[in-house]
């Protein structure tokens, strides 16, 4: 039997809308369902209408690649500077032939977002200043989404927000906040794209392909993010198991040094580009693809993990989550060596004060 379908089978899974051919919605028979704690169960099976709240660099390149792969026929590009968002869509639009035909329409006021399923914000300011500090953003992006925010819940009361806008983490505390979301359904992709980094940069040094290394990064998507040297297995191998001092102690092969490139990535793009927009738009687009397409994932995205692994306060941060058609349906508890627990901790330490400063 497959894995996944193993462990499926193994946990009390919960999400109805899911094929009951491939998923049991039985209670587990496992002692595994105490690493699986559910969030809430929701239904949402068709093709969805999706928002992208800003058309800048990130809102676009989310739209392409949403479009791209087929994942809505009903797209809304939402700006403020609304000659900004009709020019992109119409770009897009004048292309529908070769994007299954998808409707691309703007927006300057939300009004056009109404009785969306899924709305995607990136709305903010882009980090600036030479350590391009994602909390140093942070106030500016707050009164946006304060403006943005209640139009937005009003228009799609039942709508997933899923909260690029950096500091990621602090901004989808936020928008929970301003806008009454409940954590399952409000969500940031988070560490999903420093989880994608960490597999590219360990793959690059084992020559092999980034989709087979398998591991997590946790906690801020920033600056304290924890990558889970415990969690990275390649064929079913632990690498902690074959590598002496694996990102630790004297740590002959240096394998520490991918813990800085982890954190610092979008800065090695940002630095020539001002900004990124690719790995976070993919890092999206797999998110909502995870969505539409029935079969949902596991990711390390953001929401409240209040009660998990340890944390005692209402943060947000990432941990791994089962994605499914309406949000979150499951969080993973990580089993943390006491040096990832501690630093789990920090993290959420550090997101918690930052939570503390908003003026909301
Ligand atoms: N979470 C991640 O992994 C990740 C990765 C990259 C970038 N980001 C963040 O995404 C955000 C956007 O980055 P960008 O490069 O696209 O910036 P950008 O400046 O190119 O685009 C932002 C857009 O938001 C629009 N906007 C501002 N206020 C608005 C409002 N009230 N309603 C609608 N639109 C509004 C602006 O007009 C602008 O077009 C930043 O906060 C950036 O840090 C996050």
């Amino acid at each position: 039997m497959a894995l996944r379908q193993q462990i499926m089978n193994m946990a009390h899974f919960r999400a109805k809308t899911w094929s009951s051919k491939s998923l049991s919605s039985k209670p587990a028979k496992s002692s595994f369902a105490k690493s699986m704690k559910p969030l809430k169960e929701f239904k949402r099976s068709r093709i969805p209408k999706i928002s992208v709240v800003g058309a800048g660099q990130v809102g676009t390149a989310i739209t392409c690649m949403l479009l791209l792969r087929n994942l809505t026929k009903n797209l809304v590009l939402l700006d403020i500077n609304y000659e900004l968002a009709k020019a992109e869509a119409l770009d897009f639009q004048q292309a529908s032939a070769f994007l299954n035909d998808a409707r691309v329409v703007p927006c300057g006021d939300s009004a056009n977002s109404k009785n969306s399923d899924v709305v995607i914000i990136t709305a903010g300011a882009r980090p600036s200043g030479k350590d391009r500090s994602r909390l140093a953003a942070m106030q500016k992006t707050v009164e946006i989404l304060k403006k943005a925010v209640p139009k937005l819940v009003e228009l799609s009361p039942n709508a997933t927000f899923i909260v690029i806008s950096n500091p990621a983490d602090v901004m989808t505390y936020a928008v929970q906040r301003i806008g009454k979301l409940p954590k399952h359904r409000c969500f940031t992709t988070g560490c999903h794209l420093d989880t994608v980094r960490f597999r590219n940069l360990i793959a690059d040094r084992l020559r092999l392909p980034p989709s087979q290394v398998h591991g997590y990064v946790i906690g801020e998507h920033g600056a304290s993010a924890v990558p889970v040297w415990s969690s990275v297995s390649i064929a079913g191998i632990r690498l902690n198991d074959v590598v002496k001092s694996l990102a630790c102690g004297d740590d002959p092969e240096n394998w520490a040094e991918i813990n800085g490139q982890v954190t610092t990535g979008g800065l090695a793009v940002a630095k020539t580009k001002g900004y990124t927009n690719w790995a976070v738009a993919l890092t999206c687009t797999d998110i909502v693809q995870a969505m539409c397409g029935g079969k949902g994932k596991i990711a390390s995205v953001g929401t409240d993990m209040q009660g998990m692994n340890g944390i005692k306060d209402n943060v947000v941060l990432s941990l791994p989550c089962l994605v499914t058609a309406g949000g979150i349906s499951h969080v993973f508890e990580l089993p943390l060596t006491d040096v990832e627990q501690r630093k789990l901790l920090a993290s959420a330490n550090v997101l918690l004060e930052a939570q503390c400063s908003l003026d909301l």
